[in-house]
């Protein structure tokens, strides 16, 4: 369990974090005299950052002007480096700032830092670091765990393998945590996706010995702003081994418990619009199943009919993630979506492009909504980068023997990837591929190791935001 920091209104703690933008601004934070020439001291000679200790605890951050993404994400690094320092020698830590969005930044940072997928350690090596608090009462606490806990979830879901994280189980992972909110979920059994002709869901999921799942939420709240609904779409691919065009392991198949990346996202940010009630009408739809090898198999060279009807020829049983995504986003449009926005591990293409750093988003949507998602993403620092969708691409997916093949070219397989889901809906669309953020093979301050929860603060900030 992260930290879930609190708002107390009386001073307690010892141990002392001070977020000020100049000396001038300790007189109004109540210091005790002996360490407010301490913290000048920290303050002029350390420049951004300096950390006292004196038997109590004591760190003193500088900030910049909050308006830039990079100086908001300054200091949830900066809380990371102070949990990583504090966290096995202290109980509790205060945070003190006359600015209510740092010290926010800094919670939000700090719990994020204190995550630690441990369910599987006999010996869990508990941090002694366990409450964090403020006492600015100007902080929405609320708002910064509901952020924490979505994340943190979405985290849980990567981490877990597919020995226990299969299709079926990721759909009851998702009506279980949403017994605590007002959304409702439902959850299509093969039987259901057979009778709704999901070709491309059954497709890979024949090698399974698993059955598929496809689980729907709905956040509807009475003041949603929008008419017709938002529809988001997450890749649940819970385990990826390529198929019969098997991955190479050890390499690439090693860390596929993570395919899921795109799932975890979507449900985490619409778990985070429920706990926020942001006034937006959401519907939420995963499709998920394990793509394997298998005497039932879907193989290169089968052509295969899609929900929407269309047909797609299969060169590739690796590039899977397009054929799940594809039905889901054709079942999108019963709901007239204003808008769809999907996110999926979709590509390697994503990561040889642009790293780690950020996603890669592309669309046909009004430039001016997918200029809200990369602002969402700099205003989080849960970045992505756009990049072009122009027609040109298409020309890759064109099948001698079907209306499509599921592979493009040899260059920017992001895009081909991309312009194929596009054939699958008829709705505004914009399309994020978060194969570079979403698992961290080493530590990364706050973002954790292995799943990072990538998309879902970018989300739930363009969903927010999108609501004002
Ligand atoms: N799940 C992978 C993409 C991926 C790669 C995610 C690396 C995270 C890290 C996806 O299903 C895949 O294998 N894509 C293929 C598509 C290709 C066969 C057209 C790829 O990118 O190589
Ligand atoms: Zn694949
Ligand atoms: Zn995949």
């Amino acid at each position: 369990m992260p930290i879930y920091p609190k708002v107390q209104s009386r001073k307690k703690s010892k141990n002392l974090v001070l977020l000020v933008k100049s000396a001038n601004d300790l007189s109004g934070l109540k210091i005790a005299k002996k360490n407010q020439n301490v913290i000048a001291k920290a303050l002029s000679s350390a420049g951004s950052y300096s950390q006292i200790n004196f038997g109590e605890y004591l760190a003193v951050f500088k900030i910049g002007k909050l308006k830039l993404g990079k100086d908001k994400e300054a200091i949830r690094k900066f809380a990371a480096t102070v949990y990583d320092a504090a966290s096995h020698k202290i109980e509790d830590l205060q945070v003190e700032s006359s600015s209510a969005e740092a010290v926010s930044l800094f919670l939000e940072g700090a719990g994020l830092a204190s995550y630690k997928f441990d369910k599987y350690f006999t010996d869990k090596k508990k941090a002694t670091l366990t409450n964090i608090y403020t006492t600015n009462k100007k902080v929405k606490i609320d708002a910064v765990n509901h952020v924490i806990d979505a994340t943190c979830w979405a985290r849980d879901l990567v981490n877990e393998p597919v020995s226990y994280l299969t299709a079926p189980q990721l759909a009851k992972e998702i009506v279980k945590k949403f017994k605590g909110t007002d959304a409702t979920v439902e959850v299509f059994e093969k039987a259901k996706i057979e009778s709704l002709k999901m070709g491309g869901l059954l497709a890979v999921n024949k090698g399974s010995i698993d059955p598929p799942t496809f689980t729907m939420i709905e956040w509807k709240p009475k003041n949603a702003k929008n008419k017709k609904p938002i529809v988001l779409v997450g890749k649940g691919i819970v385990y990826d081994t390529g198929g019969l065009s098997l991955k190479p392991t050890p390499n690439s198949m090693d860390f596929m418990k993570s395919d899921m990346g795109g799932a975890a996202c979507m449900v985490g940010a619409t778990y985070a619009a429920a706990k926020l009630k942001t006034p937006l009408h959401i519907i939420t739809l995963i499709p998920s199943t394990d793509n394997r090898p298998g005497g039932n198999a879907y193989a290169p060279g089968d052509v295969i009919t899609m929900f929407n009807k269309m047909t797609v020829e299969v060169l590739n049983t690796d590039a899977e993630g397009r054929m799940v995504m594809a039905d889901a986003l054709s079942y999108g449009d019963k709901f007239k979506p204003e808008l769809v926005l999907d996110a999926a591990t979709l590509t390697g293409a994503a990561v040889r492009s642009i790293g780690t750093f950020a996603s890669c988003v592309m669309g046909n949507a009004n430039q001016a909504d997918i200029d809200q998602v990369v602002a969402a993403g700099d205003a989080t620092y849960d970045r992505a980068v756009q990049l072009p969708f122009w027609d040109d691409y298409k020309e890759e997916l064109k099948s001698k023997i079907a209306d499509l093949k599921n592979l493009g070219g040899p260059y920017a397989g992001m895009i081909t990837a991309g312009k194929f889901l596009e054939h699958f809906t008829k709705s505004p669309y914009i399309h994020i591929d978060i194969a570079g953020p979403a698992f961290n093979h080493g530590k990364d301050s706050y973002r954790g190791l292995g799943g990072t929860g990538a998309g879902v603060r970018l989300v739930t900030e363009f969903l927010k935001n999108r609501a004002k």
